[in-house]
């Protein structure tokens, strides 16, 4: 099997993890949470949003968090945002990272913030050289790479154009994300293989969410397709509101306890991640799809 020796996650718990989450998560527990995060290995991760609070009522403290945190400077902190405003806002706060969204389907993309693909597209170039100006790293997330919940199969052919014109501009990161979890592990490393062999200057990543149970096979796809970056959520929250029926992410500890027991390193301590989950337990109304946390004797790790 071709594996490398050392993976990278990029924990997106404190965004895309609790965006969803009908019961407002205090200010000060957020904090907590990015706080512990810290002390777990994990060297980047999406921190916040600044979208429209009467939209995603979650993300309206994320001047707050970002102010309230314990910024290690060994550590990347993004911050999503959904267009110009976003961007002010972001930058307002100071932060040095930036994580810009378009869905690859006009259908999902009008419903999560209102404009088409093309629209996004066109005022992210002008996002993208302020930023660039402002030495601001920017990761650039195709959502609905693979599935759109409305329009169904995306095609991946767009996705290339897509990952080729972001490359134009210069971008650090691109995802491409699963954004409501119904990729297949074929489809997944088809795509990425593409992706690769486009040898982008701008890092690849994965993103998977698990509805149909195929967020870790769809990993093991992506790694086979040589992707060595892979967004994941503690607990395996997550969710998108504009994503009818979009279950969580994959779960942080069950991607890093996978990468360890195959002898792949993640720089991630396990026993503080864990303790990670259990700050922001208390606040979720939903059973957590995470599988390590629910396991006591798991020690090989
Ligand atoms: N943050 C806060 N306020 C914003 C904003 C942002 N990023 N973007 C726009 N606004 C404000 C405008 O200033 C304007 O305010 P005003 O009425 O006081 O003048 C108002 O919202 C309307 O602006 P408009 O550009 O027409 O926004 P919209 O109503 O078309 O909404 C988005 C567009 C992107 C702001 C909204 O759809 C959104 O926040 N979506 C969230 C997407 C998301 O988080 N999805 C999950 C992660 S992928
Ligand atoms: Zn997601």
């Amino acid at each position: 099997m071709n594996l490398p020796g050392k993976v990278e996650i990029i924990e997106v718990g404190p965004r895309d993890g609790i965006q969803n989450e009908s019961n407002f998560i205090p200010t000060e527990k957020k904090i907590e949470l990015i706080n512990e995060l810290n002390k777990t290995g994990i060297k980047r991760m999406e921190a916040t949003s600044f979208v429209h609070p009467k939209y995603v009522p979650q993300m309206r403290d994320a001047k707050e968090v970002l102010d309230g945190i314990e910024q290690d400077p060994s550590i990347q902190y993004m911050a999503l945002i959904p267009n110009e405003k976003g961007y002010e806002r972001a930058v307002e706060s100071g932060i040095k990272a930036l994580s810009l969204v378009v869905g690859a389907s006009d259908s999902f993309n009008l419903k999560n913030v209102k404009m088409t693909r093309e629209q996004s597209m066109e005022s992210f170039e002008a996002v993208i050289e302020k930023a660039k100006v402002n030495d601001i790293f920017i990761r650039y997330n195709i959502a609905t790479s693979f599935w759109c919940p409305f329009d169904g199969i995306v095609d991946y052919k767009l996705v290339l154009s897509m990952v080729e014109r972001m490359e134009q501009l210069g971008v650090d990161e691109i995802v491409l994300c699963d954004t409501i979890g119904r990729a297949n592990p074929k489809q997944v490393y088809d795509l990425f293989k593409e992706a690769v062999s486009l040898k982008t200057e701008a890092m690849i990543t994965a993103h998977f969410h698990d509805t149909y149970g195929m967020a870790m096979s769809n990993v093991m796809a992506a790694l086979q397709a040589d992707v060595t970056r892979f967004d994941a959520s503690i607990g395996g929250l997550g969710g998108c509101p504009f994503a009818p029926g979009a279950a969580g992410n994959a779960a942080t500890e069950d991607i890093v306890f996978m990468m360890h027991e195959m002898g792949i390193d993640t720089g991630i301590d396990m026993d503080q991640l864990l303790a990670c989950i259990e700050i922001v337990k208390p606040f979720t109304n939903r059973d957590l799809t995470g599988h390590l946390h629910k396991v006591k004797t798991c020690k090989s790790y």
